[in-house]
Protein backbone atom coordinates (compact mmCIF):
# COMPACT_ATOMS: atom_id res chain seq x y z
CA UNK A 1 0.00 0.00 0.00
CA UNK A 2 1.02 3.82 -0.64
CA UNK A 3 2.90 5.09 1.90
CA UNK A 4 0.33 8.45 2.09
CA UNK A 5 -3.03 6.52 1.99
CA UNK A 6 -4.32 6.61 5.57
CA UNK A 7 -7.26 4.78 4.90
CA UNK A 8 -8.08 2.01 2.42
CA UNK A 9 -11.57 0.56 1.97
CA UNK A 10 -11.52 -2.64 0.02
CA UNK A 11 -14.65 -3.90 -1.70
CA UNK A 12 -16.00 -3.50 2.32
CA UNK A 13 -19.67 -4.74 2.67
CA UNK A 14 -21.62 -4.81 6.13
CA UNK A 15 -24.76 -6.94 6.53
CA UNK A 16 -26.98 -6.32 9.95
CA UNK A 17 -28.73 -9.89 10.15
CA UNK A 18 -31.44 -9.18 12.82
CA UNK A 19 -33.19 -12.96 12.99
CA UNK A 20 -34.63 -13.56 9.94
CA UNK A 21 -33.94 -9.85 8.65
CA UNK A 22 -30.98 -8.90 6.96
CA UNK A 23 -29.84 -5.21 6.42
CA UNK A 24 -27.33 -4.89 3.54
CA UNK A 25 -25.95 -1.60 5.22
CA UNK A 26 -22.86 -1.00 2.67
CA UNK A 27 -22.10 -2.67 -0.51
CA UNK A 28 -18.84 -3.43 -1.68
CA UNK A 29 -17.98 0.04 -1.34
CA UNK A 30 -13.85 0.88 -2.14
CA UNK A 31 -12.40 4.19 -1.39
CA UNK A 32 -8.77 5.59 -0.79
CA UNK A 33 -7.93 8.52 1.80
CA UNK A 34 -5.02 10.58 1.23
CA UNK A 35 -3.01 11.74 4.13
CA UNK A 36 -3.84 15.14 5.01
CA UNK A 37 -6.96 14.85 3.21
CA UNK A 38 -10.60 16.09 4.84
CA UNK A 39 -13.08 14.04 3.38
CA UNK A 40 -17.09 14.49 3.79
CA UNK A 41 -18.99 11.91 3.69
CA UNK A 42 -22.96 13.00 2.21
CA UNK A 43 -25.88 10.99 1.70
CA UNK A 44 -29.43 10.31 2.80
CA UNK A 45 -30.50 9.38 6.32
CA UNK A 46 -30.63 5.07 6.27
CA UNK A 47 -27.42 5.67 3.53
CA UNK A 48 -24.80 3.72 5.44
CA UNK A 49 -22.89 6.76 6.42
CA UNK A 50 -22.45 5.62 10.25
CA UNK A 51 -22.27 2.17 9.29
CA UNK A 52 -18.64 3.04 7.02
CA UNK A 53 -17.46 5.53 9.78
CA UNK A 54 -17.71 3.05 12.41
CA UNK A 55 -16.04 0.07 10.18
CA UNK A 56 -13.48 2.97 9.94
CA UNK A 57 -12.97 3.57 13.81
CA UNK A 58 -12.72 -0.55 14.67
CA UNK A 59 -16.18 0.03 16.80
CA UNK A 60 -17.52 -2.26 14.38
CA UNK A 61 -16.47 -5.25 11.77
CA UNK A 62 -17.16 -5.55 7.99
CA UNK A 63 -18.98 -8.75 6.78
CA UNK A 64 -16.70 -9.04 3.82
CA UNK A 65 -13.90 -6.69 2.44
CA UNK A 66 -10.84 -5.32 3.34
CA UNK A 67 -10.03 -1.87 5.89
CA UNK A 68 -6.44 -0.69 6.25
CA UNK A 69 -6.35 2.08 8.79
CA UNK A 70 -3.14 3.61 9.09
CA UNK A 71 -1.04 0.79 7.94
CA UNK A 72 -3.21 -1.82 10.05
CA UNK A 73 -5.48 -4.27 8.21
CA UNK A 74 -8.47 -4.21 11.06
CA UNK A 75 -10.54 -6.25 9.26
CA UNK A 76 -10.55 -9.25 11.43
CA UNK A 77 -9.12 -7.86 14.58
CA UNK A 78 -10.31 -9.72 17.85
CA UNK A 79 -12.36 -7.08 20.32
CA UNK A 80 -8.91 -6.78 21.90
CA UNK A 81 -6.72 -5.88 19.44
CA UNK A 82 -10.05 -3.61 18.07
CA UNK A 83 -9.58 -1.65 20.86
CA UNK A 84 -5.90 -0.90 21.31
CA UNK A 85 -6.29 0.22 17.70
CA UNK A 86 -9.34 2.95 18.39
CA UNK A 87 -6.88 3.89 21.66
CA UNK A 88 -4.05 4.21 19.44
CA UNK A 89 -5.01 5.79 16.31
CA UNK A 90 -8.47 7.27 16.11
CA UNK A 91 -10.10 10.10 17.44
CA UNK A 92 -14.28 10.38 17.31
CA UNK A 93 -16.12 13.55 17.36
CA UNK A 94 -20.26 12.94 17.56
CA UNK A 95 -23.38 14.67 16.91
CA UNK A 96 -24.32 14.88 21.12
CA UNK A 97 -20.51 15.33 22.10
CA UNK A 98 -20.88 12.40 24.36
CA UNK A 99 -18.92 14.23 27.53
CA UNK A 100 -18.78 12.48 30.61
CA UNK A 101 -20.83 15.32 32.77
CA UNK A 102 -19.31 14.75 35.92
CA UNK A 103 -15.88 15.45 34.48
CA UNK A 104 -14.49 19.07 33.70
CA UNK A 105 -13.49 20.01 30.52
CA UNK A 106 -9.65 19.15 31.13
CA UNK A 107 -10.69 16.05 32.99
CA UNK A 108 -12.79 14.99 30.15
CA UNK A 109 -9.33 15.76 27.40
CA UNK A 110 -7.10 13.87 30.04
CA UNK A 111 -9.18 10.74 30.71
CA UNK A 112 -8.92 10.32 26.68
CA UNK A 113 -4.83 10.58 26.85
CA UNK A 114 -4.97 8.18 30.22
CA UNK A 115 -5.04 5.33 28.20
CA UNK A 116 -2.11 6.64 25.18
CA UNK A 117 1.61 6.44 25.87
CA UNK A 118 3.21 9.14 27.97
CA UNK A 119 5.65 10.28 24.60
CA UNK A 120 2.53 10.91 22.62
CA UNK A 121 0.40 12.35 24.76
CA UNK A 122 -0.39 16.43 24.59
CA UNK A 123 -0.84 18.42 27.60
CA UNK A 124 -4.78 18.44 28.32
CA UNK A 125 -4.61 22.55 28.51
CA UNK A 126 -2.90 23.18 25.67
CA UNK A 127 -5.24 21.39 23.81
CA UNK A 128 -8.26 22.87 25.31
CA UNK A 129 -6.25 26.28 24.29
CA UNK A 130 -5.91 25.09 20.63
CA UNK A 131 -9.73 25.11 20.52
CA UNK A 132 -10.11 28.23 22.63
CA UNK A 133 -11.26 26.97 25.79
CA UNK A 134 -8.02 27.33 27.71
CA UNK A 135 -10.13 29.35 30.21
CA UNK A 136 -12.53 27.06 30.50
CA UNK A 137 -10.62 24.34 31.11
CA UNK A 138 -12.26 24.21 35.13
CA UNK A 139 -16.25 23.87 33.62
CA UNK A 140 -18.17 21.11 33.40
CA UNK A 141 -20.49 20.10 30.44
CA UNK A 142 -23.17 21.65 31.60
CA UNK A 143 -21.88 25.10 32.31
CA UNK A 144 -20.73 25.12 28.34
CA UNK A 145 -22.66 25.88 25.81
CA UNK A 146 -23.10 23.01 22.87
CA UNK A 147 -20.38 24.74 20.78
CA UNK A 148 -18.10 24.82 23.66
CA UNK A 149 -19.02 21.33 24.80
CA UNK A 150 -18.40 20.06 21.34
CA UNK A 151 -14.90 21.91 21.14
CA UNK A 152 -13.81 19.83 24.33
CA UNK A 153 -14.95 16.72 22.33
CA UNK A 154 -12.58 17.75 19.33
CA UNK A 155 -9.84 18.88 21.95
CA UNK A 156 -10.92 15.41 23.43
CA UNK A 157 -10.14 13.37 20.27
CA UNK A 158 -7.30 15.34 19.04
CA UNK A 159 -5.20 14.91 22.50
CA UNK A 160 -3.53 11.48 21.62
CA UNK A 161 -2.82 13.13 18.15
CA UNK A 162 -4.47 10.53 16.17
CA UNK A 163 -3.80 10.10 12.13
CA UNK A 164 -7.70 9.53 11.72
CA UNK A 165 -10.43 11.79 13.35
CA UNK A 166 -13.98 10.83 12.68
CA UNK A 167 -16.95 13.15 13.13
CA UNK A 168 -20.09 11.89 13.05
CA UNK A 169 -22.52 14.75 11.82
CA UNK A 170 -20.13 17.27 14.43
CA UNK A 171 -22.32 20.56 13.70
CA UNK A 172 -25.65 18.40 13.92
CA UNK A 173 -26.68 20.06 17.44
CA UNK A 174 -25.41 23.46 16.60
CA UNK A 175 -27.01 26.84 15.49
CA UNK A 176 -25.24 27.80 11.93
CA UNK A 177 -23.23 30.58 13.42
CA UNK A 178 -21.23 27.90 16.03
CA UNK A 179 -21.35 24.48 13.31
CA UNK A 180 -19.28 27.02 11.06
CA UNK A 181 -16.97 27.83 13.46
CA UNK A 182 -16.33 24.31 14.41
CA UNK A 183 -16.21 23.64 10.88
CA UNK A 184 -13.14 26.31 11.13
CA UNK A 185 -11.35 24.57 13.80
CA UNK A 186 -11.66 21.64 12.29
CA UNK A 187 -10.16 22.57 8.81
CA UNK A 188 -7.88 24.52 10.58
CA UNK A 189 -6.18 21.54 12.94
CA UNK A 190 -6.40 19.12 10.29
CA UNK A 191 -4.09 21.67 8.15
CA UNK A 192 -1.91 22.00 10.97
CA UNK A 193 -1.61 18.72 12.08
CA UNK A 194 -1.74 17.14 8.68
CA UNK A 195 -4.35 14.35 9.87
CA UNK A 196 -7.40 13.44 8.09
CA UNK A 197 -10.88 14.05 8.93
CA UNK A 198 -13.32 11.98 8.03
CA UNK A 199 -17.07 13.80 8.58
CA UNK A 200 -20.15 12.45 7.88
CA UNK A 201 -23.04 14.75 7.39
CA UNK A 202 -26.09 15.35 5.43
CA UNK A 203 -25.45 18.77 5.47
CA UNK A 204 -24.49 19.02 1.78
CA UNK A 205 -23.44 22.47 2.14
CA UNK A 206 -20.96 21.27 4.16
CA UNK A 207 -19.17 19.02 1.33
CA UNK A 208 -17.93 22.79 -0.38
CA UNK A 209 -14.93 22.89 2.19
CA UNK A 210 -14.01 19.20 1.81
CA UNK A 211 -11.34 18.28 -0.34
CA UNK A 212 -13.19 15.16 -1.30
CA UNK A 213 -16.38 14.57 -0.90
CA UNK A 214 -17.29 10.95 -1.02
CA UNK A 215 -21.83 10.21 -1.33
CA UNK A 216 -23.49 7.32 -0.78
CA UNK A 217 -26.91 6.05 -1.30
CA UNK A 218 -28.37 2.90 0.17
CA UNK A 219 -24.94 1.48 0.43
CA UNK A 220 -23.35 2.41 -2.12
CA UNK A 221 -20.43 5.15 -3.37
CA UNK A 222 -22.63 7.12 -6.09
CA UNK A 223 -19.82 9.18 -6.48
CA UNK A 224 -16.42 10.73 -5.69
CA UNK A 225 -15.65 14.34 -6.11
CA UNK A 226 -12.73 16.19 -5.43
CA UNK A 227 -12.57 19.73 -5.02
CA UNK A 228 -9.96 21.97 -6.86
CA UNK A 229 -10.54 24.86 -4.15
CA UNK A 230 -12.39 23.81 -1.10
CA UNK A 231 -14.47 26.90 0.10
CA UNK A 232 -13.57 28.56 3.61
CA UNK A 233 -15.71 27.41 5.60
CA UNK A 234 -16.63 30.95 6.37
CA UNK A 235 -18.58 31.12 2.94
CA UNK A 236 -20.74 28.24 3.28
CA UNK A 237 -24.49 28.90 3.57
CA UNK A 238 -27.06 26.50 4.58
N1 LIG B 1 -26.88 -2.15 14.55
C1 LIG B 1 -27.69 -2.24 13.48
N2 LIG B 1 -28.50 -3.31 13.34
C2 LIG B 1 -29.31 -3.42 12.27
N3 LIG B 1 -29.39 -2.52 11.27
C3 LIG B 1 -28.62 -1.43 11.38
C4 LIG B 1 -27.74 -1.23 12.48
N4 LIG B 1 -27.08 -0.05 12.30
C5 LIG B 1 -27.55 0.44 11.14
N5 LIG B 1 -28.46 -0.38 10.58
C6 LIG B 1 -29.16 -0.17 9.28
O1 LIG B 1 -28.17 0.02 8.29
C7 LIG B 1 -28.55 1.05 7.38
C8 LIG B 1 -27.48 2.15 7.39
O2 LIG B 1 -27.49 2.78 8.65
P1 LIG B 1 -26.53 3.98 9.05
O3 LIG B 1 -26.71 4.21 10.51
O4 LIG B 1 -25.17 3.68 8.58
O5 LIG B 1 -27.15 5.17 8.20
P2 LIG B 1 -26.77 6.72 8.15
O6 LIG B 1 -26.44 7.04 6.74
O7 LIG B 1 -25.77 7.02 9.19
O8 LIG B 1 -28.16 7.41 8.51
P3 LIG B 1 -28.47 8.74 9.39
O9 LIG B 1 -28.20 9.91 8.49
O10 LIG B 1 -29.94 8.60 9.69
O11 LIG B 1 -27.63 8.72 10.62
C9 LIG B 1 -29.93 1.52 7.84
O12 LIG B 1 -30.88 0.86 7.06
C10 LIG B 1 -29.99 1.08 9.28
O13 LIG B 1 -31.31 0.80 9.66
MG1 LIG C 1 -25.78 8.16 10.98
Amino acid sequence: MEDNITVLLDRVSKIYRMGEVEVHALKEVSLEVHRGEFIVILGPSGSGKTTMLNLIGGIDTPTSGKIVVGGRDISRLSEKELTAFRRETVGFVFQFFNLIPTLTARENVEFALDLVPREKRGSAKEILEKVGLGDRADHFPSQLSGGEQQRVAIARALAKRPPVVLCDEPTGELDYDTGKMILRLMRDIATEERCNFVVVTHNSAIAQMADTVVKLHSGEISSITRNEKPEDPENLVW
